[in-house]
């Protein structure tokens, strides 16, 4: 028998981050029309992130900051069990994983922000490059530029973290962000979830998405001849 531990959307919206991050990644020096793509796995993080966000005040009980969000005394004393070999199985995400959430979660947003007002001189700009002036999109250009490459370290060591955990402790953390669910032996009864609560999310999701697209549409025009 297993329990419920992440709801379906923090499932959904972990693999469709996982994937619009790598869009990301893939389409950044595509010219002309299709920069558009760059700008929709931009969005889609975009997006993803404050929602994830949101849901970290109003989700179900694992996908709470609050749930899982420690200082890092916590962290180290986690850390040096796990060294031990002694370190205790938590139900949703380990004190050391959840400064991971949070730096991802962080560093994603700051680049998908700067993305909107970003600009590589020669005729990408995003849709907020209309509000800042020339020499403030290139700095949040250059931050867009150099931000990227500890993003790419930070999904590295979170990626060899949870194969880690599956080569040397024995503990299979993929398939459950698949599933959603963990073992009986792993999760004591009263700390399964009973419901996704997955209307919320998408409504969360919809305002956010709703906002971000007013936002696009009344941005000033963006011409890089500006300067
Ligand atoms: C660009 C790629 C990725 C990003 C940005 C990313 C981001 C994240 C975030 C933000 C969380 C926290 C989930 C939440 O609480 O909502 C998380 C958890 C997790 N991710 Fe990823 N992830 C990526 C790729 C992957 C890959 C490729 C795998 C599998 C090999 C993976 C496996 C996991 C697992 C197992 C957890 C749960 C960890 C735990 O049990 O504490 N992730 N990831
Ligand atoms: C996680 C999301 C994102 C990632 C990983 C990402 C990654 C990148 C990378 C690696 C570059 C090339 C930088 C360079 O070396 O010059 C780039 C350029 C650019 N991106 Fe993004 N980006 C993201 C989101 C966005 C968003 C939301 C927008 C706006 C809609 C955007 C707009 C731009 C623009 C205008 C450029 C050209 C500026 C430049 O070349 O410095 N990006 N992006």
């Amino acid at each position: 028998m297993s329990r419920l531990v992440w709801d379906l959307p923090v499932r959904v919206m972990h693999w469709a981050l996982a994937l619009a991050t790598a869009g990301a990644w893939l389409t950044q020096n595509l010219e002309g029309d299709w920069f558009r793509w760059h700008s929709w796995c931009g969005y889609a993080v975009l997006v993803l992130v404050l929602t994830r966000i949101a849901w970290g005040f109003v989700g179900t009980r694992h996908a709470r900051f609050t749930a899982f969000v420690r200082g890092p005394r916590a962290a180290l004393r986690y850390l040096r069990g796990l060294v031990r070999g002694d370190a205790p199985a938590h139900a949703g995400h380990n004190p050391l994983g959840a400064w991971m959430v949070v730096v991802l979660l962080a560093l994603l947003l700051v680049q998908a922000v700067t993305g909107l007002f970003a600009n590589d001189q020669i005729m990408n700009t995003g849709p907020l490059f209309g509000y800042v002036t020339g020499a403030r999109s290139d700095a949040l250009s250059r931050l867009h530029a150099s931000l990227v490459n500890w993003i790419l370290a930070a999904v590295l060591l979170h990626v060899l973290a949870v194969f880690a955990y599956l080569a040397g402790k024995r503990t299979d953390l993929i398939t459950p962000m698949f599933t959603g669910r963990k073992s009986e032996a792993a999760v004591p009864p009263q700390e399964a979830i009973r419901a996704s609560r997955t209307w919320l999310a998408l409504l969360i999701a919809a305002l956010i998405a709703g906002a971000l697209a007013w936002l696009v549409s009344h941005a000033p025009e963006a011409t890089l001849s500006l300067f």
